[in-house]
């Protein structure tokens, strides 16, 4: 069972009715909120900060995952926390000092999570996974929504998910494998199998433009994901 969950990523949203847009996707469906954040120098993008997250919680109860792609993310890591996030997670290429950027986030009562570019090698988790809720694999280089999936995250993506059962076998825990980047109705099937559990989407969900599509577009991922189960069971 993979207790799979959608978080589209509001990236793709329109940002003149955010709250809207937020509402709209979590009546479709979303079972979390992805929330980019870009600063511009770690990626090439700019994107929102607290102030977005918190006008933003207000709209729903659902979970707000919210993803990192800032240098010196320590210094902005209380502020997302006083804000609303629920989940953060930092790049492992971001921080000198991913296990205390890690301990940081768990310190405010927020669940923490480990992003990786796709370059980066899967070993810097191994001394980290006791700090950590989730694993963020990305699936494109991050900045912008809309690029297509890099085909090699797949086998990344199974790399990732053995080494989190041998681990969580010995601890009985649960660590949250999540993809984001270029994950489509198309592909969800096979980044399911390869041992994924939480899905980010976003031009997917956002072009499809209003509730309805974005109901549809939501429908057909979990209906993708539940075949995947039925055969795994
Ligand atoms: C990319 C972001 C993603 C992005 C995904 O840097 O982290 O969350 O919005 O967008 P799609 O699903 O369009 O690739
Ligand atoms: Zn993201």
């Amino acid at each position: 069972m993979l207790d799979a969950i959608i978080a589209p990523s509001i990236l793709s949203a329109d940002f003149s009715c955010l709250g809207e847009e937020v509402q709209n996707v979590v009546s479709a469906g979303a079972d979390w909120i992805h929330f980019d954040v870009m600063d511009n120098r770690f990626v090439p993008n700019l994107t929102f900060g607290p102030c977005v997250l918190q006008a933003i919680r207000g709209r729903t109860d659902v979970p707000v995952d919210v993803h990192l792609m800032v240098a010196d993310p320590d210094s902005l890591i209380p502020a997302f926390a006083k804000a609303g996030a629920d989940w953060i997670t930092v790049h492992a290429e971001s921080t000198p000092h991913l296990d205390r950027s890690l301990q940081l986030i768990r310190s405010l009562g927020i669940r923490s999570g480990v992003v990786l570019n796709p370059s980066t090698p899967i070993g810097i988790l191994e001394y980290v996974l006791d700090k950590t809720d989730m694993v963020l694999l990305m699936s494109v280089n991050p900045g912008f929504g809309g690029q297509k999936f890099i085909p090699s995250s797949l086998k990344k993506i199974a790399s990732v998910r053995s080494m989190l059962d041998e681990y969580l076998g010995e601890t009985g825990k649960k660590i949250r494998l999540e993809v984001d980047g270029g994950v489509k109705e198309e592909n969800i099937a096979s980044i399911a199998r390869a041992g994924a559990d939480t899905f980010v989407a976003g031009s997917a969900i956002f072009s499809r433009k209003g509730l309805s599509g974005y109901a549809q577009a939501i429908s057909q991922m979990k209906a993708e994901i539940a075949k995947v189960e039925s055969r795994t069971e």
